[in-house]
């Protein structure tokens, strides 16, 4: 069970997270729209082949900054792969974390976890870790798929969240998942 939970998913199907159908059904700049501004520094984590990523970095324009992190190499190639010689190459930056830590120490806007908190070993190090790293007024996303999280699971999380310090917000309304926006807590 632990397994499933913590199940990674594979870079074999990568096409299955980005493709044009989803994009029907999911369309990351309406998703993100209220949240992302031209000249934000965002963070894209678990960003796989980049579905979110090449969007968010179209969002905060020239003067803004995307890094997408992934515990697969082959999921940054990909999305490497797809901004190769494009305007979008100097505003993202490519960037492989561990399994348990992200390892950046800038500070930022705004970050997008889409469908991986329940893939991620340590939730409580990684809320921890993303409030350390998250701007006073920043905010963060977090999108969990209805098919694998349970209510339970996904309270859980947001349990997680709050002991690091961070507030839900809101939960936006997205097709085939359990969402929350997370702020930091006024201390
Ligand atoms: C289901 S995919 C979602 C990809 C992307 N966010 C999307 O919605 O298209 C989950 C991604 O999280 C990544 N991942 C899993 N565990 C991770 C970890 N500990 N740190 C960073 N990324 C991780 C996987 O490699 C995979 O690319």
């Amino acid at each position: 069970m632990s397994n499933r939970k913590h199940h990674i998913c594979p870079v074999e199907i990568a096409g299955f997270l980005d493709n044009t159908f989803r994009r029907w059904l999911q369309h990351p700049k309406k998703i993100l729209e209220p949240y992302i501004k031209e000249g934000m520094t965002v963070l894209d984590v678990g960003c796989g082949p980049g579905f979110f990523s090449v969007d968010m970095a179209q969002m905060v324009g020239e003067r803004g900054r995307v890094i997408a992190s992934d515990l697969q190499e082959g999921m940054l190639q990909k999305l490497g792969d797809k901004i190769q010689n494009t305007e979008l190459e100097e505003r993202i930056t490519l960037h492989k974390c561990e399994n348990d830590k992200i390892g950046l120490s800038q500070q930022l806007d705004f970050i997008l976890a889409f469908y991986v908190v329940h893939e991620l070993p340590d939730q409580a190090g990684f809320f921890r870790e993303t409030a350390s790293i998250l701007k006073p007024d920043g905010q963060i996303f977090i999108a969990e798929p209805v098919f694998h999280v349970s209510n339970a699971d996904f309270e859980a999380t947001v349990r997680k969240a709050r002991e690091a310090g961070l507030i839900p917000v809101e939960s936006p309304r997205l097709l085939f998942s359990k969402t929350v926006i997370l702020k930091k807590a006024d201390l």
